[in-house]
């Protein structure tokens, strides 16, 4: 089998996550550096990771990597790349995003276009023709330069990956649904765990939760660029990697996922999304004020986005609503909160100290992911009959 290396960007300070997330995938872990996780595994693997992976937000198929302090050497070093090992004589080619850290090339539009020179230069070689029909599949490249060490891929997947194909309506200011999955998998919990999402908005979260409970990959509903590449990988192998995931699925006769926000619009968006992603009957979603979170049973789990203030009228509100989620998770017996928020007196007003703050990008907005952890469950064995 011919091995390929691939690169899944994800969130910076999730790397660890996705590692885990590909590790269980069974592909072999080549490096993890801030922000993208790099493995191997033979073209099939392509699909696996695009349909089951749930924190990375693509996968990158990688050509080549050289150094170049200058445009001739970017030149020579992608000249020398076996694009037609990945590119056929009709398709489609262009350098569609470059980035660039710590490097004496930086600019995007420049380096876009010696990279193309120097791909045109070598398949007009190799397939010997003058001009390029390019009226096949699309092969899109991304580069990324960091000490002028030039990483060349293609885009496997097109649309990124958090378009999971279930949120066509959002409410404000919605959380990513790969930064949603993996701050989810960053927590203990489980799906025989109590969820809480005080502030579901477009219930992002329980949702995400709820496709782990079931075991639904989140990419099954939708399609990805590379289904396109017959000549690299047969179209037999996305349906056999879909019905591997369909026949998978495993809904739980009980979970128990609650979505609650104090605005009737956007819960009627989280019931449909909920029922467009197949877990409706899992998540309970309900129109309540967080002034009347309450909850029965122990040990259970909040994890939530509040809002974080984006107006002035909001940010004046903002003591107020996160000294009554303090108040309510205090009086919730042995919960854990694990909080999003880019306000940074969260702490403050919610009146006690995180065990763990993690500083991470929702976007372009710097947030903090704030880990209340409560006890843990007695294991079974030790409660008496
Ligand atoms: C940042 S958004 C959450 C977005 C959500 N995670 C998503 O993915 O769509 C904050 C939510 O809090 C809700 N909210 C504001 N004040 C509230 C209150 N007092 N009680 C409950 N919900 C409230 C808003 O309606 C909004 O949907």
């Amino acid at each position: 089998m011919d091995l390929f290396e691939f690169t899944a960007p994800c969130h910076f300070g999730l790397e660890a996550v996705l590692k885990r997330e590909i590790t269980n995938l069974g592909f072999k872990i080549m490096e993890t550096t801030d922000g993208r996780v790099t493995f191997s595994g033979g073209i099939e693997s392509m699909c696996e990771a695009n349909i089951r992976l749930r924190s990375a937000e693509r996968v990158l198929l990688k050509v080549g990597e050289f150094k170049a302090e200058s445009f001739e050497e970017l030149f020579q070093g992608t000249l020398a790349c076996p694009w037609e090992k990945f590119i056929p004589e009709d398709g489609k080619f262009w350098v569609t995003k470059a980035a660039s850290v710590k490097s004496a090339l930086f600019s995007p539009s420049d380096i876009q276009s010696v990279m193309k020179k120097a791909m045109v230069d070598r398949l007009h070689k190799i397939y010997n023709k003058n001009i390029f029909p390019e009226s096949g599949a699309h092969y899109p490249v991304r580069v990324f330069i960091k000490n002028d060490i030039v990483t060349v891929c293609l885009d496997t997947t097109g649309t990124s990956l958090h378009k999971r194909g279930y949120r066509e309506m959002a409410g404000k200011a919605p959380i990513s649904e790969t930064l949603a999955a993996a701050l989810i998998m960053l927590t203990p919990w489980n799906k025989d765990r109590i969820l809480v999402d005080p502030f579901c908005g477009s219930g992002t979260f329980l949702i995400e939760a709820a496709m782990m409970a079931a075991n639904i990959a989140p990419g099954l509903k939708r399609s990805f660029l590379s289904e396109s590449w017959t000549n690299l990988i047969k179209e037999d192998s996305w349906a056999a990697v879909r019905e591997k995931c369909e026949s998978r699925i495993s809904i739980p006769e009980k979970t128990d996922l609650q979505g609650y926000d104090a605005d009737k619009d956007v819960i009627a968006v989280a019931r449909e999304n909920a029922a467009k992603a197949g877990v409706a009957q899992l998540i309970h979603f309900q129109v309540r004020d967080v002034s009347a979170l309450s909850h029965p049973k122990k040990y259970g789990f909040i994890i939530t986005n509040p809002p974080y203030g984006e107006r002035l009228e909001e940010l004046e509100a903002l003591p107020a609503l996160y000294k009554e989620l303090g108040e309510r998770f205090k009086a919730l017996d042995s919960w854990s909160a694990y909080i999003i928020s880019s306000y940074e007196q969260t702490e403050k007003y919610m009146g006690q100290k995180a065990n763990k703050n993690r500083k991470l990008y929702n976007g372009m907005i710097k947030t903090y992911f704030y880990q209340f952890e409560g006890p843990k469950p007695p294991k079974k064995h030790d409660i008496k009959a």
